[in-house]
């Protein structure tokens, strides 16, 4: 069983990933872009001090859906040639790739604003993993594709899982993508990355233990990605639950 640990994360092959996930909006973007959008919309603009993306890689778009609502976007990414890809794409403006993603959640959101470049400026690059998190830093926390797709121990998924949901102070919202029964998989012909299968049960008793206001959806299989092995995607929405004891009445 490979572990966390037992990837080399720096070695994260960013232009092989990006080919083949993220240089043209593919329908299941669509569907997590519109599931996101909807808990983005809610928040009034820059309603959220700081938000958390968790494992960041070099995928812009949940750094964009943050920008409208959020101050302050920590990208936390383990990975140098992940940080390397995201610092630039700040410093010298996003690649052409990414505007119809920015169009698109542009459209969800119109509280965003007008530029892709603007619309990321509150992001931050942090360079950590999950164990880095200080919890109930933020308000909100979005993790896409990471817990399962980053370890063949389940055991090590939960407790991906529990870092992200204590990563939001009592009462901050949770947005997540997974895999859905995605074993370890390849990207372009490089090695094999660790994953372990997850479904919707398996989310249930991660999370319903951790949180409240559990919502899980499913997307379709996306046949127009490559074979990763996947049934589909499960896309999450959860609350920390808000410990404050309410005062007594007199
Ligand atoms: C499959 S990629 C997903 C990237 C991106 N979130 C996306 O939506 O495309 C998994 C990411 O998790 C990162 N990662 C690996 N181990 C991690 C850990 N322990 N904590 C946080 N992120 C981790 C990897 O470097 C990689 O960027």
């Amino acid at each position: 069983m490979r572990r966390n640990r037992d990837a080399d994360w720096n070695d994260w092959p960013v232009a092989d990933y990006l080919a083949e996930n993220y240089h043209r909006l593919h329908p299941c973007d669509i569907g997590v872009i519109r599931h996101h959008a909807a808990v983005y919309r809610r928040c009034a603009p820059g309603a959220l001090a700081r938000t958390l993306e968790l494992g960041a890689g070099p995928n812009l778009y949940p750094l964009m859906l943050a920008g409208a609502a959020s101050r302050r976007i920590d990208a936390l990414e383990p990975s140098a040639a992940n940080v390397r890809y995201l610092r630039r794409q700040l410093d010298e403006g996003p690649d052409a790739s990414w505007q119809p993603f920015f169009r698109l959640c542009r459209s969800l959101d119109p509280a965003l604003p007008a530029s892709c470049a603007e619309a990321l400026r509150p992001v931050r690059v942090v360079r950590g993993t999950a164990d880095d998190v200080v919890p109930g830093t933020y308000d909100l926390a979005s993790m896409n594709f990471v817990a399962e797709s980053v370890t063949e121990d389940f055991d090590e998924f939960t407790a991906l899982c529990a870092a992200f949901v204590r990563a939001v102070r009592p009462g901050g919202r949770l947005l997540a993508a997974f895999m859905e029964r995605m074993p370890s998989y390849r990207i372009g012909g490089g090695p094999v990355w660790p994953a372990c299968p997850v479904d919707d049960t398996l989310l249930r008793a991660v999370f319903t233990p951790r949180t409240t206001g559990l919502r899980i959806a499913r997307l379709a299989k996306d046949r127009t990605l490559p074979e990763y092995g996947d049934t589909g995607i499960l896309l999450l929405r959860a609350e920390r639950p808000d410990t404050t004891v309410p005062k007594p009445e007199r």
